[in-house]
């Protein structure tokens, strides 16, 4: 069983598609330029969501692998890609998804990413890349993971990585209390060692500039206003919920943030690319 419903990254992912940073993403399109065929694999796939902003940038022959431990977030991939593309054809026992001029054959790899690294990179893929997932490492599995890609000179591009920005409209007393309680809860172990947080960009960025790599990073926060009143809400809930299992704030104030009708929220993330070295 997942901590993440299909349900919730549906709902997310627009808003993951506007944020990301742009001069990041014609970066990646601009290195990968001229290469076809192109492999790719794509670490906590959930739905497929990252294939649907990052493929877009890519060449005309695409071969992703979509790697999840979660075979129900697996399944639900196929008809959000299927449907997301303009035509696809799975006669062949793989999917082959055809959008504009590409063709897109995609593979799904159910693994656990914090069990076996080698196995759920399989062989070496020209870009390894993930959206939203790098906050829950440790910075132990961020080391290993440099190590891996470096081995097989991929190329990295990860995005939405949460950097510990969090601001709420109107403000709140207890907002500082709140976050600071919010980012201990965020480091807990997700099944990798203590969980690097808000730290990951940063460790991430350290880590593959100290291999050699091309490093950049990039904002891509969520800038929500009053059309996203909905989700503002369901994620203050669930920001209030996770401070509640940390006793780190009492009752009155969690009780006090919880009702406040918010209109607009800021929460950082950053995205990065971190290219190999030519030798
Ligand atoms: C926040 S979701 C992001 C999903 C997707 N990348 C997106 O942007 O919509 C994190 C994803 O990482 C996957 N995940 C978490 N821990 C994992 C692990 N140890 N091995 C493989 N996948 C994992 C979850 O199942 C989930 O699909």
């Amino acid at each position: 069983m997942s901590a993440f419903s299909a349900n919730w990254l549906d709902r997310r992912e627009p808003v993951d598609h506007r944020s990301r940073n742009k001069a990041l993403a014609q970066a990646l399109a601009r290195h990968f330029d001229g290469w076809r065929p192109l492999t790719v694999v794509d670490l906590g796939c959930g739905t497929g969501s990252n294939l649907r902003a990052t493929a877009p940038l890519l060449g005309p022959e695409q071969h992703w692998t979509l790697v999840d431990r979660d075979q129900a977030l697996l399944d639900a991939a196929v008809p959000r890609l299927t449907a997301w593309a303009d035509g696809w054809d799975g006669s062949g026992g793989e999917l082959a998804l055809f959008k504009g001029h590409k063709r897109i054959d995609v593979r799904f790899r159910r693994a656990d990413l914090a069990d076996g690294l080698d196995a759920a990179l399989g062989p070496a893929a020209h870009l390894v890349t993930a959206a939203a997932l790098f906050d829950l490492v440790s910075a132990a599995f961020i080391a290993r993971f440099t190590a891996a890609l470096a081995a097989r000179k991929c190329a990295f591009y990860t995005v939405l990585t949460y950097d510990g920005d969090q601001r709420w409209t109107p403000a709140h007393a207890a907002d500082a209390a709140m976050t600071e309680a919010f980012h201990s809860h965020q480091r807990r172990d997700k099944g990798f060692g203590p969980a690097a947080g808000p730290a990951a960009p940063d460790l991430l960025s350290e880590s593959f500039a100290a291999a050699r790599y091309t490093v950049r990073e990039a904002d891509s926060a969520w800038r929500l206003e009053e059309a996203d009143a909905a989700l503002i809400a369901d994620l203050g809930q669930g920001f209030a919920t996770a401070v509640e299992e940390t006793g780190a704030v009492d009752a009155v104030s969690i009780k006090s943030w919880r009702a406040v009708a918010r209109t607009a929220a800021v929460v950082g993330h950053a995205d990065t690319l971190a290219l190999p070295p030519l030798r």
